[in-house]
């Protein structure tokens, strides 16, 4: 049912609030200012390594997972595509965790790729939507997430509960390894417990992002530009483009532009930049600025003090509520999300049900 929605997909836009705060409240527990996994004994202390592994958008919410790991956790971190992972031979240490994403719990390539890190001798953890799929059967540690049914093929709602599961694993490994005190665990769950009320505030822009939609829609190509746990950002933008309204979209590291990517600027191509204010809000505008400099025409989505530093020459802007770095992640999912809706829905495609895509990849 999708109530007073168009379209599956733009319920699920709307439910994020409710489903992240939802998802926290079981790895949350405020009161204490902790973060508990819903496995409570699992023993954390001897994991050396983590692997993760996902295919699509649970993919990115991986990538973004890795800067937490490293960051918090301070474990050394490698994350591949699960088609890739299966097939290439990794090398499989004693006291390595792998962890596997995925909505649907039931994708051909991760869980093969899940059943031969069991077979290399990996601790196996699982985020996963679905609690009676396969990979949930199949993980030592399971990790849902509870978006609920996640209708529409592209994959919205999942992808931010991932993240508020992925970003209470980060402090729970970084507490068993000794790596974060009381007072900044304390810090996390208050700003995880922020993100709800953000989502909320970013999905108030709504109507100003249908406006920015309008002006990308007939554009052929289209690029997104983020740095550190915003740079996944920018490619699940790109892929959530792509699927759904078939316009060519690629996310590229902003640092990473002048090393090819940068010929293709011209005004035709607009260039949307994720970029809230924290420690690299400096370096993107610099990139920014490269790609106005050769005619770019951007789109700036950060908070109202990185629009008022730097959003003057831009072909519109997407204003923020300003949230602490860890939650950005979540926050610009919203507007990446809506940006990818209305651009499809005023190309008039099936937005979900897109042509050639299934919404559970049970093939290799
Ligand atoms: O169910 P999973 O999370 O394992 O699915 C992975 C991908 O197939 C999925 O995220 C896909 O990329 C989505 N259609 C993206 O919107």
């Amino acid at each position: 049912d999708k109530g007073n929605h168009r379209h599956f997909m733009l319920k699920e836009i709307y439910e994020q609030p409710i489903v992240v705060a939802q998802t926290l409240r079981s790895y949350l527990r405020p009161l204490d200012g902790q973060v508990a996994l819903p496995i409570p004994d699992f023993d954390f202390a001897d994991i050396r390594r983590v692997t993760v592994v996902a295919c699509g958008t649970s993919y990115y919410a991986g990538m973004v997972a890795k800067y937490w790991f490293e960051r918090f956790a301070r474990l050394p971190v490698e994350i591949d595509v699960a088609s890739e992972y299966r097939y290439r031979d990794p090398v499989m240490e004693e006291g390595g965790l792998a962890l596997f994403i995925s909505q649907s719990g039931e994708t051909a390539d991760t869980l093969a790729a899940l059943r031969h890190a069991r077979a290399g001798g990996q601790k196996i953890a699982v985020v996963v939507n679905v609690p009676t799929s396969t990979m949930a059967r199949e993980a030592d540690l399971l990790l849902p997430t509870h978006a609920g049914p996640e209708i529409g093929v592209a994959s919205t709602k999942a992808f931010t509960c991932q993240l508020a599961v992925l970003a209470a694993l980060a402090a729970n490994l970084a507490r068993a390894r000794g790596k974060l005190d009381p007072r900044q665990e304390r810090e996390i769950v208050r700003h995880l417990e922020e993100a709800p009320a953000a989502i909320n505030a970013a999905l108030a822009y709504d109507e100003a992002i249908a406006v920015v939609a309008g002006q990308i829609a007939g554009a052929r190509d289209v690029l997104y530009l983020g740095r550190g746990p915003d740079y996944p950002l920018a490619l699940e933008g790109a892929l959530k483009l792509k699927e759904i309204s078939y316009i060519h979209a690629e996310g590229y590291a902003a640092g990473e532009m002048k090393h090819g990517p940068i010929a293709l600027i011209d005004d035709h191509v607009p260039v949307i930049v994720l970029a809230p204010s924290g420690p690299l809000f400096e370096k993107t505008m610099s990139n920014m600025q490269e790609v106005q400099a050769r005619g770019g025409k951007v789109v700036l989505i950060s908070d109202y003090d990185g629009i008022q530093a730097a959003g003057e020459d831009c072909l519109a802007t997407i204003t923020m509520p300003k949230v602490h770095p860890l939650i950005a992640p979540i926050v610009y999912a919203i507007p990446v999300q809506l940006l990818a809706y209305h651009v499809a829905v005023l190309k008039g495609t099936d937005v979900d049900q897109p042509r050639n895509l299934a919404k559970s990849v049970t093939v290799e």
